[in-house]
């Protein structure tokens, strides 16, 4: 039996219990799969108190992934890249880390929607933990170049410094994006949790792959790219699905199918 679980705060709408429910009964592996929500300053005594209880693993969302990066005992590369941790594997005495985010964005682009990223130029709106997230697998697929830009320019350059040695990075402020078409745009600011749309060129999106890491609603960014000729505009729930079939492979070494959750997710 996998004791399993997702610490957050707010956790009460999370759909990662329902989407593990399914690969457990997809794969025949038992599962228990439960939400817990800690106070923003005690994740740590509620990990514990879930390992002391025989927990095999947990998911870690909003606002505990710093936490759970300090928490962890050993991380993966994608971790430490990523500067946070979303799943946590019991082994033993140690606790490693890894972070499926940026793996479970890549995978739902490549598999589910067929986009090659091999020599695309890509533009990541935003330089915060979501980006630093998603950039070491991204870059993994070698594309021609990521483009960070962000409102407070020094982020993104910082990022491009940190990123360099894994591919080709640039860094620069959200005016400097220019008026010509990229292959795939990633809206990974917070703008769309406050309505919010970033200030940029629309020519950039003219045939452009436009992906928002938010899910569950349309978002200012989707109409921005369906008014400029985007040539496909996703929600991030495709994401979501690919990262949690990325830590259910990781704790149980079993890779679900995604399509038949996705199906229902969008019912
Ligand atoms: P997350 O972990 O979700 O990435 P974060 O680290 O707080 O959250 O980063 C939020 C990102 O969204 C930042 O890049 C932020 O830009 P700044 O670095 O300039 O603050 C970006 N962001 C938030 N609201 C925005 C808006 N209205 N327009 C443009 N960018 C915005």
């Amino acid at each position: 039996m996998y004791n399993l679980a997702v610490f957050g705060n707010p956790i009460a709408h999370s759909l990662s219990p329902t989407i593990h429910a399914e690969f457990a009964q997809q794969t025949g592996i038992e599962v228990n799969y439960d939400k817990i929500l800690a106070p923003i300053d005690g994740f740590n005594h509620k990990a514990q108190q879930f390992i002391d209880e025989g927990a095999t693993g947990f998911n870690i969302t909003v606002p505990f992934k710093l936490d759970a990066y300090n928490f962890a005992t050993k991380l993966t590369l994608n971790a430490k890249t990523a500067g946070a941790v979303n799943t946590i594997k019991v082994e033993g005495s140690e606790l490693v880390g890894e972070n499926t985010d940026g793996i479970g964005l890549v995978n739902d682009l490549v598999n589910n929607l067929g986009v090659n990223l091999k020599d695309k130029t890509i533009l990541i709106l935003g330089a915060g933990g979501a980006t630093q997230g998603i950039l070491l697998p991204l870059l993994k697929e070698n594309p021609k170049r990521v483009m960070i830009a962000n409102r407070t320019a020094s982020k993104a350059q910082q990022l491009q410094q940190d990123f360099a040695q894994y591919g080709n990075t640039c860094g620069f402020g959200l005016e400097k994006i220019k008026n010509e078409p990229v292959d795939v745009i990633i809206n990974a600011t917070s703008a769309s949790l406050d309505g919010k749309m970033p200030n940029i060129a629309n020519g950039c999106a003219d045939g452009a792959i436009c992906y928002d890491l938010m899910y569950g609603k349309q978002t200012p960014f989707m109409d921005w790219a369906k008014a400029n000729n985007a040539s496909m505009i996703v929600d991030g729930l495709g994401m979501l699905v690919e990262q949690a079939a990325s830590s259910f492979e990781f704790w149980t070494g079993k890779k679900p199918n995604t399509q038949k959750v996705m199906e229902n997710l969008r019912r």
